[in-house]
């Protein structure tokens, strides 16, 4: 994880750093740090641990004045959060930022260590600043050095470097960690995404497996890990025009979850055309020619994945396996040919969805992936993209891209049944009108924010919370559970309805909520009964259900009412409930919502 960005620029540079981190926040905040060349010959730096507002006071105590420079945001990997840990790393000539991880650090430190040299930090990364200067003492020139040290790492980097002496230099480089370069008016700029160079310019290069770039203002010389000079093609993107910005909302993730309308129409626009009643993939496949498909995603993509199982296999009749993408990369899975595999993520840089992704492609299969940033490493190796049209996310945890994923797969579902003759074109017309429904019922289930608001206080004093859903539900659960820890720091646990009498009914006691997730379908009896043995035994149950299955709660129960919709599109309207719910119990709790400890928005390690 962690953002970079370094520019070679005209005006003062560590305010515009500061601007650039922020936009980079979402990749990590435990500690920042800039760099920049304030004299000839002379590189200062500035750190501090925690966030970025945090280096800003460092750096208003203690200005730099410069127009070359390079900045940080770190999620911790080896070694604490603290000062010294923070980037940038600086040995001898040599000042570095870098996102990713160096596996073979211990023994390049051991190296280094014995000949003498000295090491201030615990982070793998100062071995790559010490080895740059070891190759420049060596009497090799800035590049060559770079080149040789980078010939010597093995793991994950995106770098960005500053040599004392070499005044308007800046050197890149990534392999499995994203690196673009921006090309300003008489300024260059690299950063980890395009959003990081937004603010200057909207020109970018992405830079391939390998590559590695020298910047001067006027120019970016791109080399491949060969060493040989590359020609990479500049693109025009929309990041630039990406408004970061809260408006009215208290926090990212609320306003993120009251832009899931917008988000799941312009994404159905990709899928769905209103006027034929037909659905496909974006560009155009033909599910008729696969037996089977393989999602592969992470954390809430996952999630979204268990929830297209249940479509595909159930509309379109197309075996679905799904798996986490950590587990998949290393399993050694047995797959047949005739598999898709489907990558899911919003970043598209996610480590492990893209290690799986690659192994799925180096076996031959053929390969998609249903991406938010379409300009992503996973969105321009994957066979097919399959955009989701969120827009950008800045709130950690995943909510408005998850619906966004939920409605690709949704749309992609009713495209495999119509494909593979499961339904007729009557019934896929009707499934149509159903999806095209999806964006105003998704806004009406924001109507239960003061239902929600008003349990939050009950729930923000639970030391656990259980999640319970049958069929797609039970996948909702999952995501409502992980929802709530990972922004409250509440214990939760999500379960399929059917499995509470097979172990988790013995955590069932008056200060245990239990969230049931209910929409009226064929299985919501069954939830009732569920519910009744939980009521039995003392539990506090608050249901999630639509108006219908909210006519036969049993009593005591809290309810919550969504609004009614088609099963096909019950994922997507309930999604809100749990969010909000989520999202109130965190704010009741003080806890910093956008930005929870420990996580980062975009793992790009392992
Ligand atoms: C949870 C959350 C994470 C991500 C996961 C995958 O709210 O956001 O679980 O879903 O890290 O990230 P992407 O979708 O970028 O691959």
């Amino acid at each position: 994880m962690c953002g970079i960005i370094g520019i070679v620029g005209t005006k003062p540079v560590t305010e515009r750093i500061v601007e650039s981190l922020k936009r980079l926040e979402y990749r990590g905040y435990d500690s920042a740090g800039a760099a920049a060349i304030t004299a000839p010959g002379k590189v200062e730096r500035r750190r501090a641990k925690g966030k970025i507002r945090d280096l800003e006071a460092v750096l208003s105590a203690a200005p730099m004045t410069s127009t070359v420079g390079i900045g940080h945001t770190r999620w911790a990997t080896h070694g604490k959060p603290n000062e010294a840990n923070a980037h940038p790393h600086t040995a001898g000539r040599v000042t570095l930022v870098h996102n990713g991880i160096i596996e073979n650090y211990a023994e390049l430190k051991a190296e280094l260590k014995a000949g003498g040299r000295v090491f201030e930090s615990e982070t793998d990364t100062e071995v790559i600043a010490q080895l740059i200067d070891f190759y420049l003492e060596a009497g090799q020139a800035p590049l060559k050095a770079f080149k040789s040290t980078l010939d010597r790492l093995t793991g994950a980097y995106a770098l960005g470097v500053l040599i004392a002496g070499e005044d308007r230099l800046v050197m890149g480089a990534r392999r499995g960690s994203p690196l673009v370069v921006g090309h300003g008016e008489g300024e260059m700029f690299i950063g980890s995404d395009a959003l990081a160079v937004g603010p200057f310019t909207n020109k970018v290069t992405y830079l391939d497996e390998g590559d590695y770039v020298a910047i001067d203002h006027d120019r970016a010389e791109i080399f491949d890990a060969s060493g040989t000079p590359v020609e990479r093609p500049m693109r025009v993107v929309a990041a630039s025009a990406a408004l970061v910005e809260k408006g009215n909302h208290r926090h990212f993730m609320v306003k993120e979850i009251y832009e899931q309308p917008d988000a799941c129409q312009h994404t159905l626009t990709a899928y769905v055309d209103p006027v034929t009643g037909h659905v496909s993939a974006p560009g155009g496949f033909d599910f008729a020619s696969v037996t089977r498909l393989q999602i592969i995603a992470c954390g809430t993509a996952f999630y979204a994945g268990l929830i297209a199982r249940y479509l595909f296999e159930r509309l379109a009749g197309l075996p679905c396996d799904v798996e986490i993408a950590s587990e998949f990369r290393y399993r050694e899975p047995a797959v047949t040919p005739g598999t898709l595999a489907i990558a899911v993520s919003q970043s598209g840089e996610t480590a492990d969805t893209l290690a799986a992704l690659r192994w799925c492609q180096a076996k031959g299969l053929k390969t998609a992936a249903i991406v938010n940033a379409h300009e992503s490493t996973m969105a321009r190796e994957a066979g097919m993209l399959w955009p989701t049209h969120a827009g950008p996310e800045i709130g950690v945890a995943s909510t408005k891209a998850f619906t966004s994923q939920v409605t690709a797969l949704t749309a992609l579902a009713v495209a495999a049944a119509a494909q593979r003759g499961r339904i007729d074109a009557e019934e896929e017309k009707r499934l149509v009108r159903v999806l095209l429904e999806a964006p105003r019922l998704v806004g009406e289930s924001l109507g239960v924010e003061e239902m929600v608001q008003a349990l939050s206080l009950e729930i923000s004093k639970a030391r656990d919370v259980l999640y319970l859903g049958r069929g797609a539900m039970s996948a909702l659960a999952y995501e409502g559970a992980l929802k709530l820890k990972e922004i409250s720091y509440i214990h939760a646990e999500g379960y399929a309805a059917g499995e509470l009498k097979h172990g988790p009914i013995a955590l069932v006691d008056e200060a245990t909520p239990i969230i049931v997730i209910a929409p009226t379908d064929e299985l919501f009896e069954k939830t009732v009964s569920n519910m009744s043995e939980v009521l039995a035994r003392g539990g506090r149950v608050i249901l999630i259900t639509d108006e219908a299955g909210a006519a036969h709660a049993p009593a005591g129960v809290s309810v919550i009412i969504a609004p009614t919709c088609d099963p096909l599109i019950a994922p997507l309207v309930f999604a809100a409930p749990i969010q909000l719910l989520a999202y109130h119990v965190a704010v009741q709790k003080g806890a910093d919502v956008d930005q929870p400890r420990n996580l980062a928005k975009s793992v790009t390690v392992e």
